[in-house]
Protein backbone atom coordinates (compact mmCIF):
# COMPACT_ATOMS: atom_id res chain seq x y z
CA UNK A 1 0.00 0.00 0.00
CA UNK A 2 2.58 2.52 0.91
CA UNK A 3 4.40 2.34 -2.42
CA UNK A 4 1.11 3.18 -4.12
CA UNK A 5 0.73 6.51 -2.70
CA UNK A 6 3.59 8.01 -4.13
CA UNK A 7 1.73 7.10 -7.54
CA UNK A 8 -1.44 8.96 -6.77
CA UNK A 9 -0.09 11.96 -5.81
CA UNK A 10 2.25 11.82 -9.11
CA UNK A 11 -1.43 10.65 -10.77
CA UNK A 12 -2.81 14.30 -8.81
CA UNK A 13 0.03 16.10 -10.33
CA UNK A 14 -0.37 14.91 -13.49
CA UNK A 15 -3.92 15.27 -14.01
CA UNK A 16 -3.85 19.22 -12.68
CA UNK A 17 -0.36 19.58 -15.04
CA UNK A 18 -2.88 18.26 -17.44
CA UNK A 19 -5.99 20.81 -16.69
CA UNK A 20 -3.80 23.31 -16.54
CA UNK A 21 -2.11 22.06 -19.96
CA UNK A 22 -5.70 22.20 -21.62
CA UNK A 23 -6.90 25.38 -20.19
CA UNK A 24 -3.68 26.91 -21.69
CA UNK A 25 -3.85 25.76 -25.12
CA UNK A 26 -7.80 26.64 -25.47
CA UNK A 27 -6.67 30.19 -24.61
CA UNK A 28 -3.77 30.24 -27.56
CA UNK A 29 -4.15 27.38 -29.87
CA UNK A 30 -3.94 27.25 -32.95
CA UNK A 31 -0.18 27.55 -32.36
CA UNK A 32 2.13 29.20 -34.88
CA UNK A 33 3.69 26.41 -36.48
CA UNK A 34 7.67 27.35 -36.57
CA UNK A 35 7.74 27.36 -40.43
CA UNK A 36 8.62 29.37 -42.85
CA UNK A 37 7.65 29.99 -46.19
CA UNK A 38 10.87 29.29 -48.25
CA UNK A 39 11.17 26.38 -45.97
CA UNK A 40 7.96 24.47 -47.45
CA UNK A 41 9.04 22.92 -50.65
CA UNK A 42 5.50 20.96 -51.14
CA UNK A 43 5.68 17.48 -53.96
CA UNK A 44 6.37 19.72 -57.15
CA UNK A 45 9.65 21.61 -56.66
CA UNK A 46 11.21 18.23 -55.87
CA UNK A 47 11.09 17.49 -59.34
CA UNK A 48 13.11 18.31 -61.85
CA UNK A 49 11.74 19.96 -64.94
CA UNK A 50 13.30 22.11 -68.40
CA UNK A 51 13.82 25.69 -68.06
CA UNK A 52 11.43 27.14 -70.77
CA UNK A 53 9.09 24.34 -70.47
CA UNK A 54 5.59 26.47 -70.32
CA UNK A 55 5.39 24.39 -66.53
CA UNK A 56 7.45 27.17 -65.17
CA UNK A 57 5.24 30.13 -65.72
CA UNK A 58 2.94 28.99 -62.84
CA UNK A 59 5.53 30.89 -60.73
CA UNK A 60 4.51 34.09 -62.35
CA UNK A 61 2.71 37.25 -61.46
CA UNK A 62 -0.26 36.09 -62.71
CA UNK A 63 0.16 32.32 -61.37
CA UNK A 64 0.52 30.73 -65.04
CA UNK A 65 -2.54 32.48 -66.62
CA UNK A 66 -2.59 35.52 -68.91
CA UNK A 67 -4.48 37.54 -66.46
CA UNK A 68 -6.12 37.47 -63.09
CA UNK A 69 -9.52 39.19 -62.70
CA UNK A 70 -11.17 39.92 -59.00
CA UNK A 71 -15.01 40.43 -59.58
CA UNK A 72 -17.42 41.75 -57.05
CA UNK A 73 -19.16 45.02 -56.11
CA UNK A 74 -17.39 48.47 -56.70
CA UNK A 75 -19.12 49.58 -53.51
CA UNK A 76 -17.14 46.50 -51.50
CA UNK A 77 -14.19 48.54 -50.77
CA UNK A 78 -13.54 46.63 -48.00
CA UNK A 79 -13.12 43.30 -49.94
CA UNK A 80 -10.61 45.60 -52.42
CA UNK A 81 -8.65 46.65 -49.47
CA UNK A 82 -8.29 42.83 -48.52
CA UNK A 83 -7.56 41.26 -51.76
CA UNK A 84 -5.69 44.09 -52.48
CA UNK A 85 -2.65 43.03 -49.88
CA UNK A 86 -3.43 39.50 -50.54
CA UNK A 87 -2.22 39.90 -53.80
CA UNK A 88 0.92 42.29 -53.03
CA UNK A 89 2.25 39.90 -50.71
CA UNK A 90 1.95 36.73 -53.25
CA UNK A 91 3.19 38.95 -55.91
CA UNK A 92 0.03 38.56 -57.98
CA UNK A 93 -1.14 40.88 -61.01
CA UNK A 94 -4.34 41.21 -60.86
CA UNK A 95 -7.60 43.47 -62.63
CA UNK A 96 -10.57 44.14 -60.77
CA UNK A 97 -13.76 43.46 -62.85
CA UNK A 98 -16.95 45.57 -61.31
CA UNK A 99 -20.30 43.39 -61.09
CA UNK A 100 -23.66 44.31 -60.79
CA UNK A 101 -26.08 44.40 -58.08
CA UNK A 102 -28.91 42.68 -59.61
CA UNK A 103 -32.06 44.89 -59.44
CA UNK A 104 -30.08 46.86 -62.15
CA UNK A 105 -29.88 44.20 -64.66
CA UNK A 106 -33.35 44.54 -66.91
CA UNK A 107 -35.44 41.91 -67.34
CA UNK A 108 -34.95 41.67 -70.95
CA UNK A 109 -31.23 41.18 -70.52
CA UNK A 110 -31.51 37.89 -68.47
CA UNK A 111 -31.97 35.10 -71.24
CA UNK A 112 -35.53 33.15 -71.01
CA UNK A 113 -36.28 30.70 -73.28
CA UNK A 114 -38.22 28.31 -70.34
CA UNK A 115 -41.06 29.65 -67.94
CA UNK A 116 -39.83 30.32 -64.99
CA UNK A 117 -39.35 33.35 -62.55
CA UNK A 118 -37.18 35.68 -62.32
CA UNK A 119 -33.97 34.35 -60.11
CA UNK A 120 -33.41 36.77 -56.98
CA UNK A 121 -31.48 39.74 -57.33
CA UNK A 122 -28.79 38.18 -55.80
CA UNK A 123 -28.38 35.36 -57.95
CA UNK A 124 -28.73 37.94 -61.18
CA UNK A 125 -25.87 40.18 -59.77
CA UNK A 126 -23.71 37.10 -59.32
CA UNK A 127 -24.26 35.46 -62.54
CA UNK A 128 -23.88 39.01 -64.63
CA UNK A 129 -20.75 39.88 -62.61
CA UNK A 130 -19.39 36.50 -63.81
CA UNK A 131 -20.82 37.25 -67.42
CA UNK A 132 -19.06 40.41 -67.18
CA UNK A 133 -15.51 38.96 -66.44
CA UNK A 134 -15.57 36.39 -68.80
CA UNK A 135 -16.88 38.94 -71.80
CA UNK A 136 -13.81 40.74 -70.86
CA UNK A 137 -11.83 37.66 -71.32
CA UNK A 138 -13.37 37.09 -75.02
CA UNK A 139 -13.12 41.05 -75.96
CA UNK A 140 -9.09 41.06 -75.22
CA UNK A 141 -8.77 37.53 -76.79
CA UNK A 142 -6.97 36.41 -73.89
CA UNK A 143 -5.08 32.92 -73.81
CA UNK A 144 -6.46 32.06 -70.39
CA UNK A 145 -7.40 34.02 -67.39
CA UNK A 146 -8.27 33.25 -63.26
CA UNK A 147 -11.28 34.54 -62.06
CA UNK A 148 -11.71 35.24 -58.26
CA UNK A 149 -14.41 36.63 -56.41
CA UNK A 150 -13.70 39.05 -53.95
CA UNK A 151 -13.92 37.35 -50.63
CA UNK A 152 -11.37 34.61 -51.63
CA UNK A 153 -8.40 33.70 -49.83
CA UNK A 154 -5.54 30.86 -50.50
CA UNK A 155 -2.58 29.52 -48.90
CA UNK A 156 0.55 31.08 -48.95
CA UNK A 157 2.06 28.06 -51.04
CA UNK A 158 -0.65 28.46 -53.62
CA UNK A 159 2.60 28.42 -56.48
CA UNK A 160 3.59 25.36 -55.35
CA UNK A 161 0.06 24.01 -54.80
CA UNK A 162 -0.87 24.91 -58.72
CA UNK A 163 2.72 23.56 -59.91
CA UNK A 164 1.14 20.20 -58.56
CA UNK A 165 -1.73 20.71 -59.78
CA UNK A 166 -0.41 21.79 -63.03
CA UNK A 167 1.33 18.61 -62.87
CA UNK A 168 -2.17 16.82 -62.58
CA UNK A 169 -4.22 18.23 -65.30
CA UNK A 170 -1.73 17.61 -67.70
CA UNK A 171 -1.48 13.88 -67.15
CA UNK A 172 -5.48 13.33 -67.61
CA UNK A 173 -5.55 15.42 -70.75
CA UNK A 174 -2.35 15.92 -72.45
CA UNK A 175 -1.67 12.71 -75.10
CA UNK A 176 1.01 10.15 -73.82
CA UNK A 177 4.24 11.16 -74.68
CA UNK A 178 4.85 9.85 -78.34
CA UNK A 179 1.41 10.05 -79.41
CA UNK A 180 -1.38 12.36 -80.51
CA UNK A 181 -4.93 10.67 -79.29
CA UNK A 182 -3.91 8.44 -77.10
CA UNK A 183 -4.16 9.33 -73.04
CA UNK A 184 -3.55 7.90 -69.74
CA UNK A 185 -7.40 8.24 -68.38
CA UNK A 186 -8.90 6.15 -70.99
CA UNK A 187 -12.44 7.78 -69.86
CA UNK A 188 -11.47 11.39 -70.85
CA UNK A 189 -11.09 10.44 -74.88
CA UNK A 190 -12.15 6.37 -74.86
CA UNK A 191 -9.92 4.18 -77.32
CA UNK A 192 -12.05 2.39 -79.96
CA UNK A 193 -13.00 -0.43 -77.62
CA UNK A 194 -15.01 1.78 -75.76
CA UNK A 195 -14.07 3.50 -72.37
CA UNK A 196 -12.97 1.41 -69.43
CA UNK A 197 -14.29 0.03 -66.57
CA UNK A 198 -14.07 1.65 -63.11
CA UNK A 199 -11.79 4.81 -61.86
CA UNK A 200 -8.34 5.26 -62.92
CA UNK A 201 -6.32 7.09 -60.66
CA UNK A 202 -2.59 8.18 -61.13
CA UNK A 203 -0.28 8.88 -58.01
CA UNK A 204 1.35 12.51 -58.50
CA UNK A 205 4.88 10.88 -57.80
CA UNK A 206 4.72 8.37 -60.40
CA UNK A 207 2.30 9.93 -63.03
CA UNK A 208 2.36 8.41 -66.69
CA UNK A 209 4.87 10.40 -69.44
CA UNK A 210 2.65 12.67 -71.37
CA UNK A 211 2.93 15.43 -74.39
CA UNK A 212 4.18 18.50 -72.62
CA UNK A 213 2.02 21.28 -73.10
CA UNK A 214 3.21 24.06 -74.85
CA UNK A 215 0.39 26.25 -74.75
CA UNK A 216 -0.52 27.12 -70.90
CA UNK A 217 0.76 25.11 -67.89
CA UNK A 218 -2.43 23.52 -67.34
CA UNK A 219 -2.99 21.60 -70.50
CA UNK A 220 -3.38 23.18 -74.08
CA UNK A 221 -7.10 21.22 -73.94
CA UNK A 222 -8.64 22.41 -70.78
CA UNK A 223 -11.81 24.46 -70.97
CA UNK A 224 -12.36 25.23 -67.44
CA UNK A 225 -10.30 24.46 -64.06
CA UNK A 226 -12.37 24.99 -60.65
CA UNK A 227 -9.67 25.85 -58.16
CA UNK A 228 -12.31 27.74 -55.60
CA UNK A 229 -15.26 25.83 -54.58
CA UNK A 230 -17.62 24.95 -52.10
CA UNK A 231 -18.32 21.27 -53.23
CA UNK A 232 -17.29 19.21 -56.01
CA UNK A 233 -17.94 15.50 -57.09
CA UNK A 234 -15.34 13.34 -57.87
CA UNK A 235 -17.24 11.57 -60.78
CA UNK A 236 -18.07 7.83 -59.79
CA UNK A 237 -17.06 4.79 -62.04
CA UNK A 238 -20.62 4.91 -63.82
CA UNK A 239 -20.29 8.35 -64.11
CA UNK A 240 -20.29 9.84 -67.89
CA UNK A 241 -17.64 12.45 -67.04
CA UNK A 242 -13.83 11.29 -67.29
CA UNK A 243 -13.00 9.66 -64.27
CA UNK A 244 -9.20 9.86 -63.82
CA UNK A 245 -7.93 11.05 -60.64
CA UNK A 246 -4.64 12.43 -59.76
CA UNK A 247 -3.88 12.00 -56.39
CA UNK A 248 -1.31 13.33 -54.22
CA UNK A 249 -1.09 11.69 -50.71
CA UNK A 250 0.82 13.68 -47.45
CA UNK A 251 0.44 17.15 -49.16
CA UNK A 252 1.10 18.88 -45.66
CA UNK A 253 -1.09 22.26 -46.98
CA UNK A 254 -4.18 20.15 -46.78
CA UNK A 255 -5.83 20.37 -43.33
CA UNK A 256 -6.80 17.51 -41.56
CA UNK A 257 -10.23 16.14 -42.50
CA UNK A 258 -11.85 17.42 -39.39
CA UNK A 259 -11.52 21.01 -41.27
CA UNK A 260 -13.08 19.41 -44.47
CA UNK A 261 -16.58 20.19 -46.09
CA UNK A 262 -18.66 19.70 -49.08
CA UNK A 263 -21.87 21.08 -50.27
CA UNK A 264 -21.45 18.47 -53.43
CA UNK A 265 -21.94 14.77 -51.16
CA UNK A 266 -20.83 12.08 -51.35
CA UNK A 267 -17.79 13.64 -50.17
CA UNK A 268 -15.24 11.37 -51.33
CA UNK A 269 -12.05 12.63 -50.40
CA UNK A 270 -12.98 12.50 -46.59
CA UNK A 271 -14.23 8.91 -46.74
CA UNK A 272 -12.12 7.26 -49.36
CA UNK A 273 -8.75 8.78 -49.14
CA UNK A 274 -5.79 9.40 -45.86
CA UNK A 275 -5.44 12.12 -44.38
CA UNK A 276 -3.85 15.26 -45.89
CA UNK A 277 -4.57 14.02 -49.93
CA UNK A 278 -5.08 16.18 -53.02
CA UNK A 279 -7.13 15.25 -55.75
CA UNK A 280 -7.24 16.42 -59.42
CA UNK A 281 -10.12 15.12 -61.40
CA UNK A 282 -12.60 16.60 -64.06
CA UNK A 283 -15.47 18.46 -62.52
CA UNK A 284 -18.58 17.38 -61.31
CA UNK A 285 -21.52 19.28 -59.59
CA UNK A 286 -19.49 22.03 -58.60
CA UNK A 287 -21.11 24.23 -55.88
CA UNK A 288 -20.11 27.95 -55.82
CA UNK A 289 -18.13 30.30 -58.36
CA UNK A 290 -15.22 31.33 -56.12
CA UNK A 291 -12.41 30.96 -58.30
CA UNK A 292 -11.81 29.59 -61.62
CA UNK A 293 -9.79 29.71 -64.74
CA UNK A 294 -10.70 29.68 -68.40
CA UNK A 295 -9.24 29.31 -71.76
CA UNK A 296 -10.59 31.70 -74.70
CA UNK A 297 -11.86 28.89 -76.37
CA UNK A 298 -13.53 28.09 -72.83
CA UNK A 299 -14.84 31.47 -72.22
CA UNK A 300 -15.88 31.83 -75.73
CA UNK A 301 -18.44 28.33 -74.86
CA UNK A 302 -19.15 30.12 -71.65
CA UNK A 303 -20.79 33.45 -73.05
CA UNK A 304 -22.57 31.22 -75.26
CA UNK A 305 -24.01 28.52 -73.02
CA UNK A 306 -24.33 30.35 -69.92
CA UNK A 307 -24.75 34.52 -70.69
CA UNK A 308 -26.83 33.60 -73.68
CA UNK A 309 -28.74 30.10 -72.95
CA UNK A 310 -31.66 30.59 -70.61
CA UNK A 311 -30.73 32.24 -66.96
CA UNK A 312 -33.19 29.39 -65.02
CA UNK A 313 -30.56 28.55 -62.55
CA UNK A 314 -27.53 30.47 -60.64
CA UNK A 315 -24.53 30.59 -62.07
CA UNK A 316 -22.86 27.98 -60.28
CA UNK A 317 -25.72 25.44 -61.58
CA UNK A 318 -25.52 26.85 -64.92
CA UNK A 319 -21.45 26.02 -65.09
CA UNK A 320 -22.55 22.16 -64.10
CA UNK A 321 -24.48 22.48 -67.36
CA UNK A 322 -22.00 23.54 -69.30
CA UNK A 323 -19.04 21.41 -68.00
CA UNK A 324 -21.05 17.95 -67.94
CA UNK A 325 -23.54 18.55 -70.97
CA UNK A 326 -26.94 19.54 -69.22
CA UNK A 327 -30.37 21.78 -70.43
CA UNK A 328 -29.33 22.12 -73.56
CA UNK A 329 -25.79 22.93 -73.43
CA UNK A 330 -22.92 20.88 -75.07
CA UNK A 331 -20.39 19.65 -72.74
CA UNK A 332 -16.90 21.14 -72.37
CA UNK A 333 -13.07 19.97 -70.80
CA UNK A 334 -13.84 21.08 -67.37
CA UNK A 335 -10.97 20.01 -64.50
CA UNK A 336 -11.12 20.49 -60.79
CA UNK A 337 -9.29 20.54 -57.57
CA UNK A 338 -10.21 19.18 -54.07
CA UNK A 339 -9.75 20.31 -51.88
CA UNK A 340 -10.11 23.70 -53.33
CA UNK A 341 -6.95 26.21 -53.59
CA UNK A 342 -9.33 29.06 -53.04
CA UNK A 343 -11.68 29.94 -50.63
CA UNK A 344 -13.82 32.00 -48.49
CA UNK A 345 -12.53 34.52 -46.33
CA UNK A 346 -14.65 35.32 -43.31
CA UNK A 347 -13.85 38.72 -41.49
CA UNK A 348 -14.94 39.11 -38.16
CA UNK A 349 -18.08 41.51 -37.40
CA UNK A 350 -21.69 41.17 -38.31
CA UNK A 351 -21.95 38.32 -40.50
CA UNK A 352 -24.53 40.45 -42.72
CA UNK A 353 -21.22 41.74 -44.46
CA UNK A 354 -20.41 38.19 -45.46
CA UNK A 355 -22.83 37.86 -48.41
CA UNK A 356 -24.34 40.37 -51.30
CA UNK A 357 -26.51 37.90 -51.93
CA UNK A 358 -27.76 35.36 -49.20
CA UNK A 359 -28.67 36.87 -45.28
CA UNK A 360 -26.52 35.73 -42.68
CA UNK A 361 -27.23 36.18 -39.39
CA UNK A 362 -24.89 37.21 -36.10
CA UNK A 363 -21.28 37.55 -35.22
CA UNK A 364 -17.72 36.36 -36.77
CA UNK A 365 -15.78 36.30 -33.80
CA UNK A 366 -12.35 35.44 -34.95
CA UNK A 367 -11.58 36.13 -38.91
CA UNK A 368 -11.06 32.99 -40.73
CA UNK A 369 -10.70 31.33 -43.85
CA UNK A 370 -12.24 27.67 -44.79
CA UNK A 371 -9.91 25.00 -45.12
CA UNK A 372 -6.70 27.40 -45.50
CA UNK A 373 -4.04 26.09 -43.44
CA UNK A 374 -1.49 29.13 -43.88
CA UNK A 375 -4.04 31.64 -44.87
CA UNK A 376 -2.38 34.50 -46.56
CA UNK A 377 -5.16 37.29 -45.32
CA UNK A 378 -4.45 35.95 -41.91
CA UNK A 379 -0.98 36.07 -42.11
CA UNK A 380 -0.44 39.36 -43.12
CA UNK A 381 0.85 41.21 -40.13
CA UNK A 382 3.46 37.87 -39.93
CA UNK A 383 4.46 38.29 -43.71
CA UNK A 384 4.98 42.24 -42.47
CA UNK A 385 6.99 41.45 -40.22
CA UNK A 386 8.59 38.57 -41.75
CA UNK A 387 7.69 36.04 -38.71
CA UNK A 388 6.92 32.58 -39.21
CA UNK A 389 3.78 31.70 -41.11
CA UNK A 390 0.74 30.99 -38.52
CA UNK A 391 -1.12 27.72 -39.23
CA UNK A 392 -5.20 28.36 -38.65
CA UNK A 393 -5.70 24.47 -38.37
CA UNK A 394 -3.02 22.57 -37.24
CA UNK A 395 -2.64 19.23 -36.96
CA UNK A 396 -4.36 16.79 -33.87
CA UNK A 397 -3.23 13.45 -34.94
CA UNK A 398 0.78 12.34 -35.89
CA UNK A 399 0.91 11.96 -39.26
CA UNK A 400 0.32 8.35 -40.66
C1 LIG B 1 2.41 34.06 -66.98
O1 LIG B 1 2.37 32.93 -67.82
C2 LIG B 1 1.29 32.89 -68.73
C3 LIG B 1 1.31 31.54 -69.46
O2 LIG B 1 2.47 31.33 -70.13
C4 LIG B 1 1.40 34.09 -69.68
O3 LIG B 1 0.32 34.10 -70.59
C5 LIG B 1 1.38 35.36 -68.86
O4 LIG B 1 1.55 36.47 -69.69
C6 LIG B 1 2.46 35.33 -67.80
N1 LIG B 1 2.25 36.47 -66.91
C7 LIG B 1 3.20 37.33 -66.59
C8 LIG B 1 2.80 38.44 -65.69
O5 LIG B 1 4.34 37.25 -67.02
Amino acid sequence: MATRKPARIFAGIGAGLLILWLLFMSRTAPAAVGIRMADWKGTGLLRNNKPGDVINDVFNASLGFEKIFVVGLPERTDRRDGITLQAAFSDLEFEFIDGISGEKVADKAIPKTTEHDRLDNGAIGCWRAHMNALQEVVRRNLGSALILEDDADWDVRIRQQLYDMALSTQALTQPLAGTTNSFADKSFRPPPEGPPKGVPEFPINRLPKTVPATVTPYGDSWDLIWVGHCGMRMPPADSPVPRGRVVSVNDESVPEKRYLWSLAPPFTLKDDYPEHTRVVHHAQEGVCTLGYAVTQRGARALLQEVALKDVGDPVDILLRFYCEGGKGRRNHNCLAIQPALFNHHRTEGPRSAMSNIGSHEGWQDKPSTDMTRWSVRLNVERLLDGQEMWDQLPNQNKPE
